[in-house]
């Protein structure tokens, strides 16, 4: 995938190392929003930090384990889209999303895992998607209930973030799951 257009100035693209600077500054001037809910809100600290992470999903997509895409706002990168885990032999894989705070509300987040949904079923045979969240984090459950996820549980006390330990609410959509976008 070198673009693909979601419509409205709106592009979906691959997020690799040389995009290091624009993720660095993306992240940065959104850092109070995110922080409370991505780790890398956190790690990425300079363009160094973001570059690490843009090679380690390098890495990932080479092994077909993990893949990360930006979303460009009228060419400017106001978020993205992740595949933070993809494990092809178990046909299960988990999405990951972020936007800067003036991007948010218009859909973008939908349309972009739409996307990504549709090539990991269609095109890859997946047959789970996993939305991990946390529970506190209304924005996100809003998200994965608007495309159609099903809510699984939660897991009590299951990772840290910024020192804190947390509870993961588990979303999930299959491929055979009565959801129509899935197959347009
Ligand atoms: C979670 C997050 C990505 C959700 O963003 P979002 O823009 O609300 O998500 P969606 O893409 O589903 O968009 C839905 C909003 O766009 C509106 N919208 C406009 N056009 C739309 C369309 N064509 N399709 C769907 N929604 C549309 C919806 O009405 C909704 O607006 P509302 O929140 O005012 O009700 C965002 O809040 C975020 O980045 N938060 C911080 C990081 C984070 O928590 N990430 C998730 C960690 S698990």
């Amino acid at each position: 995938m070198l673009a693909y257009s979601l419509g409205d100035g709106v592009q979906l693209r691959d997020l690799e190392a040389w995009h290091a600077p624009e993720f660095f500054a993306a992240v940065d001037g959104a850092r109070d929003y995110l922080r409370p809910w991505i780790p890398f809100a956190t790690k990425v600290t300079d363009v160094v930090t973001a570059r690490e992470l843009l090679q380690r999903f390098a890495v990932f997509r080479a092994e077909d384990t993990g893949r990360m895409y930006g979303i460009w706002v009228d060419g400017k990168l106001c978020g993205g889209t992740l595949f933070k885990d993809f494990n092809a032999h178990m046909g299960v894989c988990e999405v990951g999303v972020w936007l800067v705070p003036e991007a948010a509300g218009r859909g973008l987040v939908n349309k972009a895992v739409k996307v990504m949904a549709r090539w990991a079923f269609q095109e890859r045979g997946m047959h789970r998607i996993e939305w991990l969240c946390d529970p506190a984090n209304e924005r996100s459950i809003a998200a994965a209930q608007r495309l159609g996820m099903t809510v699984e549980g939660v897991q009590r006390g299951s990772w840290m973030l910024n020192g804190e330990r947390k509870d993961t609410m588990v979303f999930a959509l299959l491929a055979t799951d009565p959801v129509t976008w899935i197959r347009d």
